[in-house]
């Protein structure tokens, strides 16, 4: 008589196999591995999801623990207002919007980039150009989650320039944003796409080489750094690092 339960377990340790199997190759095929300048927002792309599964939940937005019982949704709408048509740095006077950030305000998870680009500005939206696609198939084919139930904000609410890198003065003037920004979701974990984000949250000189791969502290949160996506637009064989730093994070959360 065979052993039923040994059998069934090994059906379903195949089946996960199997799944895990699955998900690792469309995150290394499905992400659009296009060579490409690489440069922020090129060429922009819808980023509606179809299939993935759901899974944020649909509990009322959280208030425990919030100033006066807001809500996450409001205090970030506050904190919008108070950003107001900013000029607070020279990027107010180049920009078309501001990108102030999008997604669940009680995400557990929080992608920061460095800033907004061509497609981001014109849109007022984080990460819509082709960056976003790829940044958009991580968070849909490999995570299985939706746009919708995450967070996603830059270092920097404005476009620098030609796509040039954020300067030291802008990323003071805008810090206190993001910091506030995290302080009203309380993820549970941060992921840190690319140098600029790394550096502005960690306060460190490392390379991103250096210090993806593991978790890092902020303020008790803990921080993924990983490449950002528009490097894996010009290397997309740094893919797999990034799924490997992307399954820590999806560990840390469920
Ligand atoms: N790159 C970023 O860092 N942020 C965006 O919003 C888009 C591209």
């Amino acid at each position: 008589m065979k052993d039923v339960h040994k059998e069934l377990k090994e059906v379903v340790s195949s089946l996960k196999g199997h799944l895990i199997y699955q998900r690792d190759i469309l995150l290394a095929e499905g992400i659009p591995a296009k060579e490409g300048s690489g440069v922020r927002g090129q060429g922009s792309v819808g980023h509606k999801v179809h299939t993935p599964k759901p899974t944020t939940d649909h509990r009322p937005p959280t208030t425990i623990g919030s100033p006066k019982g807001k809500s996450h949704k409001e205090l970030l709408e506050e904190l919008r207002a108070e950003i107001g048509d900013c000029q607070r740095c020279k990027l107010g006077k180049t920009r078309t919007n501001l990108v102030f950030g999008v997604g669940n305000p009680d995400a557990k998870i929080v992608f920061v980039g460095e800033g907004p680009g061509r497609d981001e500005d014109l849109k007022g939206e984080p990460f819509v150009g082709r960056a976003g696609q790829l940044l958009t198939d991580i968070i849909t084919k490999g995570m299985r989650l939706l746009r919708e139930d995450v967070y996603i904000c830059n270092v920097v609410k404005c476009r620098p320039p030609e796509n040039r890198n954020p300067e030291p003065d802008e990323i003071e003037s805008c810090e206190p944003f993001l910091i506030k920004q995290l302080e009203i979701i309380k993820p549970k974990v941060i992921v840190a796409l690319g140098t600029f984000a790394a550096k502005t949250l960690l306060k460190t000189e490392l390379p991103i080489s250096k210090l993806r791969g593991k978790f890092h502290d902020y303020k008790g949160i803990k921080v993924m750094p990983t490449f950002h996506p528009s490097y894996l637009l010009r290397n997309p064989e740094a893919k797999k690092d990034v799924w490997e730093d992307i399954k820590m994070v999806m560990a840390e959360l469920w």
